[in-house]
């Protein structure tokens, strides 16, 4: 250790970047201190998050196969009694069993947790409450926050206009929940509250939901939410939210502007998506400035533009998702200890975790063809329904399909796309085999198990090749 400073790196934020990133930096020999505001470790994806998020999308996944007659078709015959408060009870445990775990993870690997929130004074000292740190490197993982919709207040405890955190712990089930952004957070809390029993409406700023994903996704996923009775309003922004008592009154437009109307709801849930943390952090003090979108710019080794100062998670360019600032973190650590720490961006995957999941990697369509200058016959596609997978049809699973991208010349697959129960699970071999490289034809050739959903990718590689064996 240099005995110039009190540690060597500190940490700031015990997010999935700043925990993960403590951990290693203390495995490869590091003096570690991670700075956390919160009363527990974890951030925002252990704490009000990825995991409470699953807990209640398990739930009440659970709840409506009994309620929607899934269990039924099954010979499982029950109705379903909801339970609410044990739902919450669930949830609230699955969070401190997480959490408690990162907090025994710091005592195994010796990381020092700093309680209080970190703010520079020079660019190896922070302060945090009354005590004042110094590292020799210091990694700033200090993630995101919820975008606000100006004229739109929040109150997470009342429960009538809340955000995510808010719409994680509703005491009761809302009769008509609208939630404002057709993005991942709307399309997952409001499955909860529909399978639960509201009536949903997602407004939606743009033409189509999931914004970023492919369009045939974009497109499919919509009507299958439909089905499940959510009801959309695409291209209509919200200007204004009133609250009286426990109803909210709220104003829509088309987004190209036009007449208004109002809507009424019991629950209005904020999802306009998220913004970097970097207020308070006294970045001034170590001359380090935002970007025009409010992040950390960063190099390609995860370095600021300050000596001695990295950055990495959502507080960085590119995609908000846990499993990014993992990586990320790891990444930094080894470049702090002179290893070579790498992320290839080009391939993060994304899952939406409603029912069916929602999930892709690499390009989308609409990507690929742009990258062949406009030429679509550059580009070849495969797909295959679910409908046609034994797996997905035994289990009463129908919707959704397996698109597979690949390069017309070299047969290089550039993206996988799929609508399926379990496609957060199966996008994980796409996003291998495109870590090696592959082609359509190699993953066509590959042995898949049967029954399994994963026989879908192969069989929209085989579609690729132009001969899929069940269609
Ligand atoms: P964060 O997790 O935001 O952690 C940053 C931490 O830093 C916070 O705990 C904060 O208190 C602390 N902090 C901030 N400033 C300071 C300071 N000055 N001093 C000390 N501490 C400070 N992603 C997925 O990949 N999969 C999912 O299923 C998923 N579900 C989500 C569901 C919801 C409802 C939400 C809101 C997000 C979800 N995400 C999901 C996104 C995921 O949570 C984030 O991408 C991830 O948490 C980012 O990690 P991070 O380490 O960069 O920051
Ligand atoms: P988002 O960016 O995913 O979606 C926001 C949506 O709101 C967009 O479709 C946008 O067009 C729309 N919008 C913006 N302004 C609007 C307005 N005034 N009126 C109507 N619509 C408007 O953001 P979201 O859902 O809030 O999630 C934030 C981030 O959290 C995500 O981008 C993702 O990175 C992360 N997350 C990831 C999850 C996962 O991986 N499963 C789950 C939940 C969150």
């Amino acid at each position: 250790a240099d005995h110039t400073y009190d540690y060597d790196v500190l940490i700031i934020g015990s997010g999935p970047g700043g925990y993960v990133a403590a951990i290693r930096a203390a495995q490869l020999g590091l003096k570690t201190a991670c700075a956390e505001g919160r009363e527990t470790l974890g951030g925002t994806c252990l704490n009000v998050g990825c995991i409470p998020s699953k807990a209640m999308l398990h739930a009440s996944e659970y709840f409506d196969a009994a309620a929607n007659g899934t269990m039924a078709s099954m010979g499982v015959e029950v109705t379903p009694k909801l339970n609410l408060e044990a739902m919450h009870a669930q949830r609230r445990d699955a969070v401190t069993s997480l959490t408690g775990g990162i907090e025994f993870l710091f005592k195994k690997n010796k990381v020092d947790w700093k309680k209080g929130y970190a703010t520079f004074q020079d660019a190896h000292t922070v302060k945090i409450g009354d005590e004042t740190v110094t590292a020799k490197d210091i990694v700033i993982a200090t993630g995101s926050s919820v975008t606000p919709l100006p004229g739109v207040e929040v109150d997470n405890d009342k429960g009538v206009v809340v955000d995510s955190t808010g719409a994680l712990e509703l005491a009761q089930v809302p009769k008509k929940m609208v939630v404002i952004g057709g993005g991942v957070i709307g399309l997952e809390l409001g499955s909860v509250w529909r399978r639960l029993g509201a009536e949903v409406v997602c407004v939606e700023f743009l033409d189509e939901i999931l914004p970023g994903m492919d369009g045939d996704i974009r497109k499919e996923s919509r009507k299958i939410f439909k089905k499940q009775g959510i009801e959309f309003r695409l291209s209509t922004k919200v200007t204004g939210v009133t609250v009286k008592g426990k109803t909210a009154t709220l104003t829509l437009e088309p987004s190209a502007g036009g007449e208004a109307e109002t809507m009424t709801a019991d629950c209005v849930l904020v999802s306009i998506g998220r913004k970097p943390n970097t207020k308070g952090l006294g970045l001034e003090a170590i001359g380090l400035e935002p970007n025009n979108r409010g992040q950390i710019a960063i190099d390609h080794d995860f370095r600021t533009s300050v000596e001695g100062i990295w950055a990495i998670g959502d507080v960085v360019p590119g995609p908000m998702l846990a499993h990014k600032a993992e990586d990320e973190g790891i990444a930094v650590a080894e470049n702090i200890a002179g290893q070579t720490g790498i992320v290839n961006h080009a391939l993060i995957p994304s899952v939406v975790y409603t029912w069916p999941e929602i999930a892709g990697i690499g390009l989308t369509t609409e990507q690929a063809i742009e990258q062949m200058g406009g030429d679509k016959a550059k580009v070849k596609i495969g797909k295959f329904p679910m409908m046609a997978n034994s797996r997905a049809k035994t289990n009463h699973e129908p919707d959704g399909f397996v698109k597979v991208i690949a390069e017309a010349e070299s047969d290089r697959v550039l993206g996988v796309w799929a609508i399926a129960s379990v496609a957060g699970t199966m996008i994980q071999q796409a996003t291998q085999a495109m870590e090696f490289g592959a082609t359509s034809e190699d993953i066509a050739y590959t042995c898949h198990a049967h029954p399994t959903h994963s026989e879908a990718i192969k069989e929209a590689a085989m579609a690729v090749q132009g001969k899929p064996i069940h269609i």
